[in-house]
């Protein structure tokens, strides 16, 4: 078979680390070819090397057989190379022909615009990326967007299309298609490198599996003698154990309780449209639904944030108090806890140190005072006892800001001092794994298990559909402000005790 690309001893600093370390790897063409590593690993920057955004300190790239020395993502493109980034680099105010022939304007003789939205909707339809040529891209859902990114490359003759996560901020439904898309892309004979976190898709969709660490390239294999666990121990240098055990347990009283929660948005539009649920002690009611179908609504309404309160109706109570009216202090004052979506924005300082962000909220509580100041072996032997229970990475004796830390790192921080709250009942989790890699996810996992066993409500709204099924005692699917259907906790077990299928059912009621 034929080399769309060798790359041999690759290596790429920045300062003092080697984000790419010798890295030689060959990728033949007609295939799909994944690459999977942890945060960090080095995954991104052999992307752009290969799309000639960065330069390679040493090492040569050949594509299609010939050496090349791009210098720029232009001249990548000539070589028939495509990269379609994490974060999109669609203009939202262009149209989605506009945007396709953005850079690629034929001077002088410019072909008549119906001419070219007919080649585009053309293009779509032999691809499966059917589109609106004339739409504009800011009225386009993510995975229209998605596809007119692919359809750009398409149309520049992209031979080698990278892709960087490209499913992370797809629904199940948009992902199956882009499925289909890439495998029928391959038969055509281009070559795609699909770089992903998602075991699942890795087997599902690659022949061949590179594994990157730390900088390095692990080891490349034929996919077919992969395992989910046999990528986990190469991406991490450990076992890890995917699925935490899930074991049976009882339920007590009712901790929220939602009941047809209704609200709007400032400008009138409907977010929520009755809303039920329940969650008792001992439970994890986990919320599946595409972002954007009244998640954050009812989060905000949970935590006293939401603007334009007047604007809802319906009730939440907690521990059978309505919290209708109260602040976040307030509401955390009746015993909940709230793992935000967004560290970074409300939960953490990031130049504060360890010690300090797992005092956060906590600081005004007597047992930490000592005249007019802190009680210093009081503070320090919580960081401890955390820092030791939640396993979070630091040098021994140091206490690092905690911006310097991974994603990883960073959530157990905040998990570990909103878990163990004093007389907490309720805890909520939204998206607690994004961002974070394997090995962290499976101590996290842990834990949260671990405080429903001794008695904890928990609400989890994540998107990662096997995060839901792996944790949840029931599970709701949201869609368009409301819970369209509910799994039962008999149905949830058996569908985490089936190998697949269930994430495709539960993926029917939330699109
Ligand atoms: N432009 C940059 N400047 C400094 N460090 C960088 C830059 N880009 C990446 N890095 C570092 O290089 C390492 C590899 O990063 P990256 O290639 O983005 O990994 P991945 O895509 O696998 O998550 C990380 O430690 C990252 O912080
Ligand atoms: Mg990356």
């Amino acid at each position: 078979m034929a080399t769309a690309v060798k790359l041999s001893g690759i290596t790429r600093r920045f300062g003092p680390l080697k984000a790419n370390d010798n890295v030689s790897l060959s990728i033949e063409k007609g295939t799909i070819h994944a690459l999977v590593g942890e945060n960090g690993a080095g995954k991104s920057t052999l992307s752009n090397i290969i799309y000639g955004l960065l330069c390679p300190d040493s090492g040569t790239i050949e594509i299609d057989g010939k050496p090349v020395h791009f210098s720029s993502a232009r001249q990548a493109i000539d070589a028939g190379i495509g990269m379609v980034h994490q974060h999109f680099k669609l203009v939202p105010s262009l149209s989605v022909t506009e945007n396709i022939i953005l850079g690629r304007e034929q001077g002088r003789f410019r072909i008549p615009s119906s001419h070219l939205a007919e080649q585009i909707r053309k293009l779509g339809e032999q691809h499966g990326l059917e589109t609106d040529p004339e739409a504009l891209v800011c009225h386009l859902s993510v995975g229209q967007q998605q596809r007119v990114e692919i359809l750009k490359l398409l149309y520049r003759q992209a031979r080698l299309l990278i892709l960087d996560e490209p499913t992370a901020v797809l629904s199940p439904t948009e992902t199956e298609r882009l499925f289909i898309t890439l495998r029928s892309l391959v038969t055509e004979g281009r070559t795609i490198l699909l770089i992903t976190h998602k075991l699942d898709e890795v087997l599902a969709l690659s022949g061949t599996v590179s594994v990157m660490r730390k900088g390095t390239l692990v080891g490349t294999l034929s996919t077919a003698l992969a395992t989910k666990e046999s990528l986990a121990r190469m991406m991490v240098g450990r076992d890890v154990l995917l699925r935490t055990a899930n074991p049976i347990q009882s339920t007590g009283r009712t901790v929220l309780s939602i009941n047809r929660l209704t609200c709007s948005g400032l400008d009138g539009v409907e977010k929520l449209r009755g809303l039920s649920l329940k969650v008792s002690a001992g439970e994890i009611y986990g919320i599946a639904g595409v972002e954007g179908n009244g998640q954050n609504e009812l989060l905000s309404l949970l935590w006293g944030t939401f603007e334009g309160e007047a604007l809802s109706g319906g009730s939440i109570t907690i521990d059978g108090k309505p919290v209708k009216g109260m602040n976040p202090a307030e509401i955390a004052g009746l015993g909940v806890s709230m793992i935000p979506e967004n560290r970074h924005k409300s939960a953490i300082i990031a130049e504060y140190g360890i010690k300090e962000n797992l005092l956060l909220g906590r600081h005004r509580e007597k047992e930490f005072h000592q005249g007019p100041g802190f009680n210093r072996t009081k503070t320090e032997n919580l960081a401890k006892a955390l820092i030791e229970s939640y396993d979070i990475r630091c040098a021994p004796g140091t206490n690092p800001a905690i911006g310097s830390l991974s994603g990883g790192n960073q959530q157990k921080v905040v998990l570990a001092r909103e878990m163990e709250r004093p007389g907490l009942k309720l805890l909520v989790l939204a998206h607690p794994t994004r961002g974070v890699d394997i090995g962290a996810i499976e101590q996290i996992h842990k834990k949260v298990l671990e405080a429903r066993q001794n008695g904890l409500a928990i609400l989890l709204i994540s998107s990662e559909l096997e995060e839901l099924i792996a944790l949840s005692t029931r599970i709701g699917c949201l869609f368009k402000g409301a819970i369209r259907h509910e799994f039962t906790e008999a149905e949830v077990r058996e569908g985490r005790e089936k190998e697949s299928g269930f994430e495709k059912q539960i993926g029917m009621h939330i699109t």
